[in-house]
């Protein structure tokens, strides 16, 4: 046993390591900070203060034309879609609203029912009728024929609308989602490919905020609505729920969910 004491610089040994320990130290961060990160050249990670930066997770002017912020190239909605918007109408909005409908009955029926192959509005959520006419005005939704009918209409006028067209009898729902009645779209989803079931947020099983009451809609419109979302034409969902539902279903799916909500698989 000698006395030497461990812990002194006198002790060789122990200043070989406490040194050998700082210098792997400084290389490894000579590493991490500095060279892993000006190895990446996709983003301007250049001179290595932003590289030190960068790989602490600080933000700093890394991007390129950094401060500006990522313009969607799509017109995104401006709707904040809550449970509560439009969650009571008043008699008065209802008795403006239906005034202000006549000039929508050619196309969405008298009582907005549709006869032709434009959507019901009869008892959609006024939630929905009003976030839809605000998109279709400010451009975040498109259609040659609903564009210009929501341009000269005033904030008040949509909420009238939704109000009245809100308070119409619905078309009944074809609320068995059991296996039987609905295609497995529908009731299941398709999980593998990341499909929630339809029935979770339209109704059957719950309903989310924002979706449309889509039975009795006609199948031809349920089906283009899809196929929009899908290929990217119809882009105001918010959070693109429905463009990543549609893209990720198959043609045979769109037809199966649009038969069934325009009641055209009840005979069978
Ligand atoms: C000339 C026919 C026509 C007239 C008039 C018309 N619409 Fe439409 N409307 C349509 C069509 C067609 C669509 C489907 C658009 C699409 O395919 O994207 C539509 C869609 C809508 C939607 C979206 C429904 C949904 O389920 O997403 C709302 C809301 C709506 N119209 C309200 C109105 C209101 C309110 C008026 C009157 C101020 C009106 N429309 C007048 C043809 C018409
Ligand atoms: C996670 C919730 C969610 C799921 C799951 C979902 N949807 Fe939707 N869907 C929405 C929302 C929210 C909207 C309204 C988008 C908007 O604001 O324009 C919508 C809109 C639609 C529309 C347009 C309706 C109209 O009146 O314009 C159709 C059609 C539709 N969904 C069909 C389906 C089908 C079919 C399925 C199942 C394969 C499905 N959705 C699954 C939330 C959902």
């Amino acid at each position: 046993m000698s006395d030497e004491r461990l812990f002194t610089f006198r002790n060789r040994w122990f200043t070989v390591s406490v040194l050998g320990t700082i210098a792997i130290a400084a290389v490894a961060a000579l590493i991490g900070f500095v060279w892993l990160p000006t190895a990446q050249r996709d983003a301007p990670f250049t001179g290595i203060w932003n590289a030190i930066c960068s790989a602490a997770g600080v933000p700093r002017e890394w991007y390129a034309g950094g401060g500006t912020t990522v313009e969607p190239k799509v017109k995104l909605t401006s709707v904040e879609m809550t449970p509560q918007l439009l969650s009571n109408v008043s008699a008065n909005s209802i008795g403006r609203g239906a005034t202000l409908a006549l000039r929508c009955t050619m196309c969405h029926g008298e009582r907005g029912m549709s006869d032709a192959n434009s959507p019901n509005l009869a008892g959609q959520y006024a939630s929905v009728i009003y976030k839809q006419l605000i998109d279709f005005q400010k451009g975040a939704r498109t259609n040659a024929v609903m564009s210009p009918m929501a341009m000269n209409l005033s904030d008040q006028d949509m909420r009238d609308l939704a109000a009245y067209y809100s308070s119409l009898p619905r078309p009944p729902a074809q609320r068995k989602v059991s296996e039987a009645l609905a295609p497995p779209i529908v009731a299941h989803g398709a999980p593998m490919r990341n499909i929630a079931p339809c029935a979770a947020c339209h109704g059957g099983i719950d309903n989310k905020a924002g979706s449309p009451w889509l039975d009795g809609l006609p199948a031809a419109y349920t089906k283009a609505q899809l196929i929009a979302f899908a290929n990217g034409t119809r882009t105001n969902d918010i959070d693109g729920v429905m463009r990543n539902v549609a893209r990720n279903m198959t043609p045979e799916e769109i037809d199966a969910a649009a038969a069934y909500y325009a009641r055209e698989g009840n005979a069978k």
